[in-house]
């Protein structure tokens, strides 16, 4: 099993990817596993998002599938039971903090302030999502909290694009960058895979 740094030390940016038809689960994976990019965050957004989690898990083994949006114990149990090599929450509370790590998987549970950074950290862990980076605060605000907390790596996302990834990679706390521009709604719509392993290409081509 993965531990979390292998998890955030696979691809420069990990696609948060939403999916509205399982059937379009597999092809997907496939074309960010051609663009050079072996991981996939998939939310669960949607009623199918466990169905979508177990095609890939089952079919496209060269992607390491995590679940994002994980709100409730509930869920992390379920998005484990489906595949999931790792959980990703948007924030944290005690109680999904607890179950999660009673899970056999990395967890990047999500922290947006310093002292929610302390708490998860408390816990054991020291990789986490910086979570919405942009509206949180970017780039400098990651820089301060690598002042104090050094030891702590991020998954900055929310908000974040190619063009502003590299002011994030650039810092010494952040380990990769997440965000859902590797898989625009309207090219999963037109399965437009060709376009998805384009912007795989230039996602993983990132240096960090
Ligand atoms: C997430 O869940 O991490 C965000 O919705 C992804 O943010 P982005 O769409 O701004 O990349």
């Amino acid at each position: 099993m993965a531990d979390a740094a292998a998890v955030l030390n696979t691809s420069p940016v990990i696609p948060v990817v939403t999916i509205d038809d399982p059937q379009d689960a597999v092809p997907l994976a496939r074309a960010l596993a051609d663009g050079g990019v072996g991981i996939i965050e998939l939310t669960l957004r949607t009623e199918s998002a466990l169905t979508s989690l177990k095609l890939i898990a089952n079919e496209v083994p060269e992607i390491l599938v995590g679940a994002g949006t994980i709100l409730t114990p509930g869920q992390a149990d379920a998005a484990v039971a489906a595949g999931a090599r790792f959980l990703v929450s948007p924030g944290v509370t005690p109680a999904l903090l607890t179950s999660m790590l009673s899970l056999d998987v990395p967890v990047l549970p999500g922290v947006a302030t310093v002292g929610e950074v302390m708490a998860v950290l408390e816990a054991g862990l020291d990789a986490m999502k910086f979570f919405p980076a942009g509206p949180a605060g970017g780039p400098s605000y990651l820089a301060a909290i690598g002042a104090p907390i050094p030891q702590v790596r991020f998954c900055p996302t929310g908000g974040i694009s190619l063009a502003t990834a590299p002011d994030y990679l650039a810092l010494p706390n952040v380990a990769c960058v997440g965000g859902s521009w590797l898989t625009p709604a309207a090219a999963v719509a037109a399965k437009d895979w060709d376009r998805i392993t384009g912007l795989a290409r230039g996602a993983a081509a990132l240096s960090r």
